[in-house]
């Protein structure tokens, strides 16, 4: 299975912070965002690697990354997004990258105090379809800001609803997900959603049609450090003292 990991936007829930720099390059702790989703990516055993950025500061991840070597990856490849066109529009370009393989994507503003192996070994095992990662939230007001999923009296994912003003669960959908090679040809079926951007819980629902979404539910911690100014200062705190990417 390959990786990639998705690191652009505008950031503009991080205004001003991130009209002088990339949020994922923003610190988490005593590193940069990304390098938190670097290590979850290599820890669950994935070494070759994509990272798709954009806007004017995608020259710093060269500069901060380089070759990969130094945070254990293999091959660390570049993708260039020419405008904010959405998380979907973003995994599209890794298309020639993915070359036919299963791919683990991962946003890099997400941060998991626990493994995501156990998801990803799951799915190695089944590369089939689509598996997502669940996590508990307790607050609706914090579920308005997510994708969540309705279930039905079985527990299987009926559809996500994306930013619910009434959230159908107490689950929220993190920016973690396994998918077949036949990702792509979802992504070229996608209409721009209300805010302009090819959406990724398009794709996730088009998986739940067709019946081959599973999910697994972390445990612990997960934080979405893009999506506030209090998020990203939770995760800070959260992560100041706990640490991250545990085994
Ligand atoms: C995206 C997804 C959303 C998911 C979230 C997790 O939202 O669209 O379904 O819950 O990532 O980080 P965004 O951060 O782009 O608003």
């Amino acid at each position: 299975m390959k990786g990639v990991l998705l690191a652009g936007g505008t950031g503009s829930r991080l205004y001003p912070l991130t009209r002088i720099t990339n949020k994922h390059l923003l610190p988490i702790y005593d590193r940069p965002m990304v390098q938190w989703a670097i290590e979850a990516v290599v820890k669950a055993g994935i070494q070759d690697i994509m990272l798709v950025t954009g806007g004017t500061h995608a020259g710093e991840f060269l500069r901060l990354l380089g070759n990969g070597h130094e945070f254990g990856i293999d091959r660390l490849s570049y993708g260039y997004q020419e405008r904010p066109g959405g998380i979907a529009e973003a995994l599209g370009l890794a298309e020639r990258f993915a070359d036919g393989e299963p791919v683990l994507v991962m946003l890099a503003d997400n941060v998991v105090e626990q493994s995501i192996r156990p998801m990803v070994d799951a799915f190695g095992t089944h590369p089939e379809g689509a598996r997502i990662l669940l996590t508990r939230v307790e607050q609706p007001e914090h579920l308005r800001h997510l994708g969540v999923p309705e279930l039905d009296a079985e527990d299987r994912v009926v559809r996500i609803v994306e930013k619910p003003e009434d959230p159908p669960s107490r689950f929220g959908v993190t920016g973690i997900y396994c998918y077949d090679a036949g990702v792509f040809d979802v992504i070229k079926t996608l209409e721009p959603s209300g805010r302009g951007e090819l959406e990724i819980t398009d794709v996730n629902n088009h998986y739940v049609s067709t019946g081959a979404m599973r999910y697994d539910v972390l445990e612990g911690f997960w934080g979405d450090a893009g999506e506030s100014i209090d998020a990203y200062y939770a995760v800070n705190d959260f992560v100041r003292a706990y640490g991250a990417n545990k085994a």
